[in-house]
């Protein structure tokens, strides 16, 4: 659905030149919810402005859906982003108009009926759950009702992708969670694609199907979320993972513990097995949690623990292959 081919954008020219993304491709399918995560100042803005131009590359090529918008002329340029909706961290909102009148914005600018545009309103202010403030001014608002207001706004126009740009990173906790679950939704229902940049592991793990690292307007590691947060492999990917993990390092433990140290990840339904407690049952091995988190990522269960096993070797040797035959990640520390 978007296709970014060896996309590069600089600011600036001559000594003073940022060149703020390197020789960046990137393929999003249709209805996937992508994540972007990076640093202060990796380059996440300006790749997310370049898929609807509002930044234009230096070089390379930007395909939405089967449309090439790089070629595309100001006045085709302006009719294909009615297709990208974009919400904004610190929501840019019209602050003398209504919620009505602010989500009705690129209606009129689309040039819709009256009837048409009060209609669709009163329909995209259901979707977003705030029919109780459509005559509010945008200063009468909650962080989370005005990133609401945003959502319905980007939506007019029915955009097949969605871009967000720190959408909740000027909310609370509780408030991002609600406006992460409404994305979460309107992926499901309208099938729309999501291409969504971040500082917080959180937001990754709570809603993305794939994601991309970036550092140094480069992409330093991309996959499946459980994939990548699962084992990162660079130590950006590290930094981010360490945001959510429960993750002293382990290795601290090694010396100090005298049993065998086994770490092991699982996924799926099997989080909720007691395959610990089975594998155990019919020996005189003996464990401890030393470390561990269970959790879910996205709609999907996992587990990470640091075990320690105590008993005959031979024993905890059946005990690791019975625990890796039901499915388990399962590596030796010590
Ligand atoms: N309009 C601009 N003119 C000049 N340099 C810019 C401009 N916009 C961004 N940059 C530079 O490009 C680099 C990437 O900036 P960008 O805003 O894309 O980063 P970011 O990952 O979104 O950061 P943040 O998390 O702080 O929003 C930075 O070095 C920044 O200073
Ligand atoms: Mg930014």
């Amino acid at each position: 659905m978007i296709e970014l081919t060896d996309i590069s954008k600089s600011y600036g020219t001559g000594a003073g030149a940022v060149e703020a993304i390197k020789h960046i491709s990137l393929s999003i399918n249709k209805g996937e919810i992508f994540g972007i995560i990076g640093h202060s100042g990796a380059g996440k803005s300006t790749l997310l402005r370049c898929v609807n131009l509002l930044e234009r590359p230096t070089t390379g090529s930007v395909k939405v859906g089967d449309v090439e918008l790089t070629q595309l002329s100001t006045t085709q340029l302006q009719r294909e982003r009615r297709r990208i909706g974009m919400i904004f961290q610190h929501f840019n909102l019209l602050s003398m108009a209504t919620v009505r009148d602010n989500i009705a914005f690129p209606l009129e600018l689309a040039k819709l009926p009256k009837s048409a545009i009060k209609q669709r309103v009163d329909e995209l202010l259901q979707l977003v759950g705030l029919e109780q403030h459509a005559g509010k001014y945008p200063a009468q608002l909650s962080g989370g009702q005005k990133q609401r207001v945003g959502i319905a706004r980007a939506l007019a126009n029915n955009p097949d992708v969605l871009l967000c740009d720190e959408a909740t990173s000027a909310l609370d906790p509780q408030t991002t969670n609600a406006i992460l679950s409404l994305l979460m939704d309107i992926n499901d229902k309208l099938g729309i694609t999501i291409l969504l940049i971040t500082h917080e592991m959180h937001v990754i793990r709570s809603i993305c199907d794939r994601v991309a690292v970036i550092d140094g307007g480069k992409i330093v590691e991309m996959g499946d979320v459980l994939d990548v947060f699962l084992k990162p492999q660079h130590s950006i990917t590290m930094d981010f993972v360490s945001q959510i993990a429960d993750s002293f390092d382990p290795r601290e433990l090694i010396n100090t513990r005298s049993g065998r140290l086994v770490k092991m990840n699982y996924v799926g339904e099997i989080t909720y097995e007691p395959l610990l407690f089975n594998a155990v049952k019919s020996t005189t091995v003996q464990f401890t949690i030393l470390q561990g988190t269970v959790s879910r990522m996205k709609n999907t269960p996992y587990g990470q623990l640091v075990i320690e096993f105590i008993g005959d070797n031979g024993e905890i040797d059946n005990v690791l292959n019975d625990l890796r035959a039901k499915g388990l990640e399962v590596g030796e520390l010590k």
